[in-house]
């Protein structure tokens, strides 16, 4: 009878402490994991460039080393559905948002929802134009003045014995967007410094391949004598590298082409002597954003500006810096 009782409480025991221990499984532990995995919404403005191609690459790739829930929304290059996407993440109560807004201005009213409902942004890649700062925790990305200005600086020394005009078109980037009018301005503040150099036409490629062709195409039909083309970045320059051949004209050689970005297919132009110059943009903003959300998400305070770090190639160094290029 005493081993009947003994064996009883044995087994009583053995499933209580099982019990114990499936709560603590399923309950306890995976309840907590679950509770702090991040959720990112991040509205990406299109698929525009090779450079927008890395850049989603390196953002989907981060979230997931990172272990955070990505929401990616890709907005087709409208501003309509990046400001539809944010309003999304708000409703979907994500933990923070993260976007490259298209154009510089029109944001502040869905920041300042995001901002009510206590979900913090972060901007990357491309800034928004707006005097309150608390709308957004942080920018990180390149300084695209920098770069206009760089690619400016460049042309300065390469025509420093220039004794005619030097007659210059530019294909500009997306219409409004921060890249556009920045590199805008830091290339004609350098070129400023010698007036030969002087700018006769400049029109959006919008940042496309196809865009770049048909503006060039343009260009070339209306001006007898182009010396120089400034491409906002390398995909208007390799579409207006089809223009210039078609035209019966040797590109990098009757007219220099400087471009930003430093993409693979612009690196191998850059070595093939068809560009000149490049001013590089990185894409590879994924790790750092990730570590960013976590910040932001713990509470902890993160710079105001985080400026990505960047260079520039001249064909020797492009040949150099190809076989070991991420993007
Ligand atoms: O905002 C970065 C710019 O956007 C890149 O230079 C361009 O290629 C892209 O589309």
């Amino acid at each position: 009878m005493l081993r009947k009782v003994c064996a009883g409480v044995a087994l009583g025991l053995l499933a209580m402490s099982l019990a114990a221990c499936n709560n603590s499984d399923t309950g306890g532990d995976s309840g907590s994991a679950a509770d702090e995995k991040i959720t990112l919404g991040f509205s990406q403005v299109g698929a525009e460039s090779g450079w927008r191609t890395a850049n989603t690459t390196s953002i989907k790739d981060s979230a997931a080393k990172a272990g955070i829930d990505l929401k990616f929304d890709d907005a087709q290059g409208k501003q309509e559905n990046q400001i539809t996407a944010i309003r999304n993440f708000i409703q979907q109560k994500v933990d923070v948002i993260a976007f490259s807004p298209k154009v510089e201005t029109g944001f502040e009213t869905v920041l300042k929802e995001a901002k009510d409902a206590g979900i913090p942004v972060i901007l990357t890649d491309r800034a928004v134009d707006t005097p309150d700062k608390t709308l957004y925790k942080t920018f990180l990305g390149s300084d695209f003045v920098k770069e206009g200005k760089a690619s400016g600086d460049w042309l300065v020394n390469e025509m420093k014995g220039a004794t005619a005009d030097v007659n210059i078109v530019e294909l500009q980037g997306t219409t409004g967007s921060a890249p556009a009018n920045d590199r805008k301005k830091g290339f004609a503040d350098a070129i400023a410094a010698n007036p030969k150099l002087k700018i006769i036409a400049s029109q959006t490629g919008n940042f496309e391949r196809a865009g770049g062709k048909a503006v060039m195409e343009q260009f070339l039909k209306a001006n007898p004598k182009i010396d120089v083309l400034f491409a906002h970045n390398d995909d208007m320059g390799l579409g207006a590298l089809e223009a210039i051949t078609a035209a019966g004209k040797v590109p990098g050689k009757d007219i220099k082409i400087i471009t930003i970005d430093a993409v693979k297919d612009g690196m191998q132009a850059l070595a093939d002597g068809k560009f000149n110059f490049i001013a590089e943009c990185s894409p590879l903003l994924g790790p750092q954003l990730m570590e960013l959300v976590k910040k932001v998400k713990k509470g902890e305070s993160v710079p105001a500006r985080i400026e990505t770090q960047e260079t520039t190639f001249t064909q020797e160094q492009a040949k150099a810096a190809l076989p070991t290029r991420q993007y």
